[in-house]
């Protein structure tokens, strides 16, 4: 069942970022599972982090079985508003209820920017078949980098412990990894 929650609003008066929360978390399983929604967090430095998930629910998430997510990115300019899905996996390298213990990448494929799919212990893009591991390294195929990580942290959020991601991206074809002005 796929469920909408409050959405939280990032930034100033031409930009937000906003959360859109589908489904439930299916931890230990393949393949997109969740998202968080969450009240409208302090503005501040902090603002472009969007809220992922309660650590809460994290806490069961087993090394080596990523878990999808999917963010919804919206941007204002003036009247317009447009919006942009974005999937995210997360990945859990270590024990513990830290950042450090979490990788999130991006769905993007770093080749021409199709969104890869997790396929077992891989993560496959439907496009020309580059493979990538769960550490987000790539196999094989044409793809010149690995997986774009994305910055995490765990921090309060009405009294509870959350992961937050920032939402960042790439140009796509390069070896190096650059970031994409927004
Ligand atoms: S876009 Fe992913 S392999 Fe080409």
């Amino acid at each position: 069942m796929t469920e909408r929650m409050p959405q939280p609003e990032f930034g100033d008066r031409r930009t937000f970022l906003r959360v859109v929360i589908f489904g439930g978390i299916a931890l230990g399983a393949a393949g997109v599972g969740l998202i968080a929604a969450a009240p409208r967090p302090q503005d501040g430095p902090d603002a472009a982090l969007l809220p992922l998930l309660p650590m809460a629910d994290l806490a069961k998430l087993q090394k080596a079985k990523p878990l999808g997510a999917e963010l919804s990115l919206s941007r204002r300019d003036g009247w317009r508003v447009r919006t942009l899905r974005q999937r995210v996996y997360i990945l859990r390298v270590a024990d513990g209820d830290t950042a450090a213990a979490f990788k999130v990448f991006s769905a993007v494929c770093p080749h021409a920017g199709c969104e890869v799919e997790l396929k077992e212990t891989q993560y496959v893009c439907p496009c020309h078949q580059a493979k990538f591991d769960t550490q987000g390294e790539k196999v094989s195929g044409p793809a010149p980098r690995g997986l774009d990580p994305l910055d995490v942290e765990v921090s309060d959020l009405q009294g509870a412990p959350w992961l937050k991601v920032r939402w960042q991206d790439f140009v796509v074809g390069l070896e190096e990894r650059v970031a994409r002005k927004a």
